[in-house]
């Protein structure tokens, strides 16, 4: 089973402010539909709140939800029935090999991330052309990316609006080292980098 991280983040790595996911690119979330489509998605518990709290039942259909919180007890009458809650990574990812899917989607927040990249065979990341710079930022964690090698480029692509570019990247792990290196759970030190420059050109 492929363990995946999707992710949409800005020049600096932020994913969200003050508690929001601070995009709006429907082509983008058209991306995540498309490709977690069909299969476990782990998210963590503010991550479904800001996000799909309020779509009910209908929050990503066509996949099943993992959320990861300290407290199912509290959560478990809001969530919907569909959502399956669990209280540790671990956890979260035997459902999906139990069931046999052939990928699982890490789909955020960051604490969901940073516990995810342990994981990671693969990182779905939108990197916006802009940089958030006030309020609460999270963001993503700051991996070695100039080792993980860039499988996949595309744009940059407009926005709706033209407010800024975006382009997709898809990066897999150092081949020499692979799930070893980064099960070993040491932080990286890393700052973002341009695609170019992390396919070492
Ligand atoms: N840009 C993007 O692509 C993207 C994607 C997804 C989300 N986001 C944004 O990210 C923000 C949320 O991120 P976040 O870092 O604040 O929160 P998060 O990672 O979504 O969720 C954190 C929660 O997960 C639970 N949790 C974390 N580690 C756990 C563990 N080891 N065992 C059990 N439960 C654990 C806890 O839930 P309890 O508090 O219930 O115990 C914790 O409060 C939102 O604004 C969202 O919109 C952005």
């Amino acid at each position: 089973m492929i363990v995946s991280l999707i992710a949409t983040i800005d020049r600096e790595l932020a994913i969200s402010q003050d508690g929001r996911y601070p995009w709006d690119i429907p082509a983008d979330v058209a991306r995540f539909d498309q490709l977690t489509h069909g299969h476990h998605v782990i998210l963590g518990r503010q991550a479904y709140f800001d996000r799909y709290l309020d779509q009910g039942a209908t929050a990503l259909l066509g996949r099943r939800v993992i959320v990861l919180t300290g407290n199912p007890e509290r959560y478990r009458p809001i969530l919907p029935p569909t959502v399956e809650l669990v209280t540790s990574m671990q956890a979260a990812l035997a459902i999906a090999k139990a069931a046999k899917d052939t990928e699982v989607f890490l789909a955020g927040g960051s604490e969901v991330y940073d516990l995810g990249m342990a994981y990671a065979d693969r990182l779905y990341l939108t990197r916006i052309n802009t940089q958030l710079k006030t309020g609460k930022i999270k963001r993503f964690p700051r991996w070695i990316d100039h080792r993980w090698l860039v499988q996949q480029t595309k744009g940059p692509y407009l926005t709706e609006g033209h407010t800024y570019s975006y382009q997709e990247l898809v990066y897999t792990p150092p081949k020499d080292e692979g799930r070893i290196r980064v099960r070993t759970k040491t932080r990286a030190t890393h700052t973002a980098v341009t695609p170019a420059e992390s396919a070492g050109e």
